[in-house]
């Protein structure tokens, strides 16, 4: 179904997310028809464009982003007559009021019906100004239409900021208002782990304690810092990719079924596995966490810099590029299952995956006739990205005059099965936007617990020496220290 006409005002419009991700994502969703007539963007932010510049730059940004190409001119046209300019510092409440006047402009003119996204993709230090002038300027609800209001990551800085980054936009904005973004929840495949959890007979009762060992989830990413030492050096990879994308992916691999497949169900059912977590705190913090940082190594034969030598980070900073965590879901479902997370920058490769992996049947039959070869235990894997797809590993006999065993995959790949192409994370978190679902949106309640069990690991890496953030040669798997830690347990990482 397709959403009401409406404008979306962005906030940060020059900005890289802007350019990379937001106008590609709108231009697809023109191309495929589910934007509405009259669908308008405003672009909002410090420099001096008109509209025509600006949408110069978005025919840009659309030319070197957007997954459909060449561009489709008469698309293209119909969606550039909606795009438009407006130039305001932040901090100049007439900047607001002019937005106001634009708004309904175009509510007369296009017929947006009084609709209205904001979308902030500023600094996040800008939110809580910009929230409280649109409060001030009225624009926090129209006289006709629906007002709504997307946050970008990262939602708050510690517990603390987060807590108060929600007091602040619920002072103007009602939480049915509010859509705080993690993309990897648009991602195809992480939505597909609860159908494919829910919806399959031979899956669904095995997901628990009595039948799986243990869970790995790995973001490995090859990049490096691309140039945002300023945003990273403050945060690191636990803020940057564990306390959000990585509590998402957790969430939705041990949540219990939720009774509906709405946002209040199914967030209901997120929060109450985040409040499950045993605390890591301390001592224990320490225990069941690496942290690691990159130093210069060789990647694709190339020489590329350690992390301190890159430009705008300090040269003692105590930045951790790298993070492997031991997690228990202390419910039910999941008793003494360890769920291992682990994430870094300058890994081999960019990967993400779900690996389940379940508990062995008894091996005495194949000790006592002495078969040759390994059983490896079975091991479901969700391919998040990329090569997305599933694959399940199981033993199966050699083929040959000899009973010898060995592990077998079965496979599934969207690319072959689905020949249609994937909309992009922010497609469908855009569209649900106007659609006006949060189900894939994040909490009040959601972001506030995900940030309660990070602080405690903060809280206690604050008080450690440096010399626990262990050094990794950017190209390899993180710190040696990272393995050892999961051997410890009799158990090893997998390579994907
Ligand atoms: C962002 C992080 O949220 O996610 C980046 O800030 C990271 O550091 C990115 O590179 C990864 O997203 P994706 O979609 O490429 O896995």
């Amino acid at each position: 179904h397709s959403p009401e006409p409406c404008a979306m005002v962005i906030f940060g419009a020059t900005g890289d997310l802007t350019h990379r991700k937001l106008l590609p994502a709108l231009y697809n969703l023109a191309l495929e028809h589910p934007l509405p007539a009259g669908f308008s963007v405003i672009g909002f932010a410090r420099r001096p464009y008109t509209d025509e510049q600006f949408r110069e730059q978005a025919f840009e940004s659309i030319n070197e982003y957007s997954r459909q190409k060449p561009i489709n001119q008469q698309v293209w046209e119909s969606f550039a007559s909606g795009i438009f300019y407006l130039q305001s510092d932040f901090h100049n409440q007439a900047g607001y009021e002019k937005l106001n006047a634009l708004l309904n402009r175009l509510d007369r003119e296009r017929g947006t019906g009084g609709n209205r996204i904001f979308y902030l993709s500023t600094p996040p230090s800008q939110y809580p100004e910009i929230i409280q002038r649109l409060g001030a300027a009225g624009l926090n609800k129209s006289r006709k239409g629906w007002t709504r209001i997307i946050i970008e990551k990262p939602f708050g800085h510690d517990l603390a900021s987060a807590r108060e980054l929600n007091r602040q936009v619920l002072r103007v904005f009602k939480e049915e208002q509010v859509y705080r973004i993690d993309h990897y929840l648009g991602k195809e495949t992480v939505q597909n782990i609860l159908v494919f959890r829910l919806a399959n007979g031979i899956f669904e009762p095995v997901w628990n304690r009595r039948y799986v060992d243990h869970v790995q989830i790995t973001v490995a990413e090859n990049i490096g810092l691309e140039g945002r030492a300023a945003y990273y050096e403050e945060a690191g990879a636990i803020r940057d990719m564990v306390q959000n994308h990585m509590m998402q992916l957790l969430t939705l691999v041990a949540m219990e079924p939720p009774i509906a497949f709405d946002a209040t169900a199914v967030r209901d059912e997120k929060v109450k596995v985040l409040h499950a977590l045993q605390p890591l705190q301390g001592q224990n913090a320490l225990l069941n966490t690496v942290r690691g940082q990159y130093t210069a190594g060789w990647m694709n034969g190339r020489l590329v810099p350690g992390y301190t030598e890159e430009p705008g980070v300090r040269p003692d900073s105590g930045t951790e590029t790298y993070v492997a965590l031991k997690v228990f879901v202390d419910n039910w479902r999941w008793a003494d299952v360890p769920f291992y997370l682990r994430t870094g920058k300058r890994l081999p490769k960019r990967v993400t995956e779900i690996a389940i992996q379940f508990k062995q049947p008894p091996s005495m039959f194949w000790q006592r006739s002495n078969i040759q070869g390994q059983i490896d235990p079975n091991v479901i894997v969700l391919r998040i990205q990329p090569d997305e797809g599933i694959s399940l590993r199981f033993g199966a006999k050699v083929p040959g005059t000899e009973m010898q065993i060995r592990s077998v995959n079965m496979d599934f790949f969207y690319g072959s099965s689905f020949m249609r192409p994937q909309p992009e994370a922010y497609e469908r978190l855009l569209l649900d936007c106007m659609l006006g679902d949060s189900t894939l949106f994040t909490r009040r309640d959601e972001v506030e617990a995900a940030w309660e069990f990070i602080q405690g690991i903060l809280d206690a890496w604050a008080e450690a020496p440096r010399e626990t953030i262990h050094p990794y040669e950017a190209g390899t798997w993180g710190p040696q220290a990272a393995d050892e830690f999961i051997w410890r347990d009799g158990r090893r990482w997998r390579r994907p």
